[in-house]
């Protein structure tokens, strides 16, 4: 077996797949978020590291996998979040994650000293979610601490860390920090000397399938593994995400809805620069990169729309009303930005809106218009794409929108793409479990990996009279931002 290891920021879930990609157990351990203040969220490392081995534990006793058939393992990590530690590799804070927001001074700083420099290296903005502004906060508020700090980490490094003894961070999740020159591939000499960090500071990097050691002594004791038990570098879990959805191959992208909502767009080079309108990552298949844009109400919208018009009525009856609509909702828009937006509009004043309602208008109208206006704020992320020459043809949608043919048609039609589901959709520790079974040599590569391991369902072809439907609305839609954008801040 292989054990993928999901780290994510309400729990960590352990999955243990056989050499056929099928999950034979599946263990989780939830752990707090400590939040001191408005905007501040962080984690105490040692509950990652306690979870994880909760989580293996019962795998081991509960569910009667044999240690020793368990041949390797590796991760999917909440990406950002800043573990420092000191000379003797102890945690000194709890770790910042990636949704505290207190950062926005640091954000501020590294904007008016370096500006556009900045974007072109790492291919990010600063935004306060990533690591370096949490870094430079402690360094500016908590120089006691900042005087111990020798290294940091992000949260499934320092787990991989207490398993096997070694220090380091995969590229995936290092592009995440900003400290990262992505072309290069190297940690940038120009921002560590910028913002006075020590290079000694920046882990060694490793690749997401390189072995990154075996289970400690120590460590085999506390968890039940074996020392022969081999631990594989692992991957962010937006890219660990992309894996278990075979997102592999530079025709692919992703279209996520789960709260927020994610494009995400596999990349064969570093060349394209969007000037960090979207994010550019590492991807955890060797040199190649991920595009990422996130819409920051997207399955948010419809269990708002639920909640305040249809509280007694079942989710799924509600999103299923939809259909009694017509392609394009009566004429009726939404957009989604009800908490503001991330991308392509990095705006945290707008509001969204429904326009062009009608005397005639009935509540179905209205859901058919928030599931049309989520997949028009992907279709503007698709636009940057073709903007910058990128060229795909397979949409993979995953989480709510692939629970409904009626979504997954809305979204052929606005992408004018064809759009499938995963037959076994399992989220970023399926990835995981890929990244060690390739690590493990069970394949040549990732893409090797998921002809084995990721399954696609049927597939939704655009209908060219819904295309033109819709991309005229869609033209509408682009101008709402506009129009609204001085009215919401
Ligand atoms: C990505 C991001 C989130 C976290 C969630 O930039 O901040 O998707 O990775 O764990």
């Amino acid at each position: 077996y292989v054990l993928g290891v999901d780290l994510g920021t309400s729990a960590v879930k352990v999955s243990a797949l056989d050499h056929s990609g099928q999950i034979v157990a599946q263990e989780s351990f939830d752990y707090d978020l400590i939040q001191k203040k408005p905007g501040y969220n962080e984690q105490n490392p040692e509950d990652w590291v306690s979870g994880t081995t909760v989580a293996i534990v019962r795998l081991i006793l509960n569910d009667h996998l044999s240690a020793s058939d368990i041949e390797g393992l590796s991760f999917s990590g909440q990406m950002h979040g800043l573990v420092l530690l000191d000379k003797d590799k102890k945690v000194l804070r709890p770790s910042i994650l990636w949704n505290d927001t207190r950062s926005t001074p640091q954000r501020k700083e590294i904007e008016a000293k370096m500006g556009d420099e900045f974007v072109d290296i790492t291919r990010n903005q600063p935004l306060e979610g990533f690591t370096l502004t949490k870094l430079l906060w402690v360094k500016e508020n908590e120089p006691d601490i900042w005087a111990q700090a020798k290294y940091f980490v992000l949260p499934k490094d320092y787990v991989r860390y207490r398993m096997t003894g070694n220090l380091a961070m995969d590229y995936s999740d290092a592009t995440g920090t900003v400290l990262l020159d992505v072309a290069k591939g190297e940690w940038s000499k120009k921002i560590c000397e910028t913002f006075d960090i020590p290079l000694s500071m920046c882990p060694p990097l490793i690749k997401s399938v390189d072995f990154a050691g075996t289970v400690t002594p120590a460590y085999a004791e506390f968890s039940g593994l074996t020392t022969d038990t081999k631990v594989f570098g692992g991957a962010a879990d937006n890219a660990a995400g992309a894996v278990g959805a075979g997102i592999l191959h530079p025709n692919m992208v992703l279209s996520s809805i789960g709260t927020s909502g994610v494009v995400l767009k596999y990349e064969d080079t570093p060349d394209v620069n969007y000037h960090g309108v979207v994010q550019f990552e590492d991807h955890a298949i060797p040199d190649k990169y991920y595009s990422m844009g996130v819409t920051l109400a997207a399955g948010y919208s419809l269990s708002w729309f639920k909640k305040t018009f249809a509280p007694a009525e079942d989710f799924t009856d509600v999103v299923a009303s939809a259909a009694k609509s017509t392609v394009g909702a009566n004429g009726l828009l939404y957009t989604p930005y009800i908490v503001g937006e991330r991308a392509p509009y990095a705006d945290a004043d707008i509001r969204g809106s429904f326009t062009g309602i009608d005397g005639t208008h009935q509540r179905y109208d209205f859901v058919r218009a928030v599931l049309e206006g989520i997949i028009f704020s992907f279709r503007d992320l698709f636009d940057i794409y073709e903007e910058n020459g990128g060229d795909f043809d397979t949409v993979v949608s995953i989480g709510g929108g692939a629970k409904s043919p009626l979504w997954l048609q809305i979204q052929a039609d606005i992408f004018n793409r064809k759009v499938v589901s995963l037959k076994n959709e399992q989220g970023p520790g399926m990835g995981a479990a890929m990244i060690a079974a390739t690590g493990l040599g069970w394949f040549d590569s990732l893409q090797d990996c998921a002809k084995t391991f990721v399954h696609f369902g049927k597939a939704y072809e655009p209908n060219p009279e819904n295309v033109a439907k819709y991309a005229k609305m869609h033209k509408i839609y682009k101008q709402v931002y506009q129009q609204t954008k001085s009215i919401s801040a």
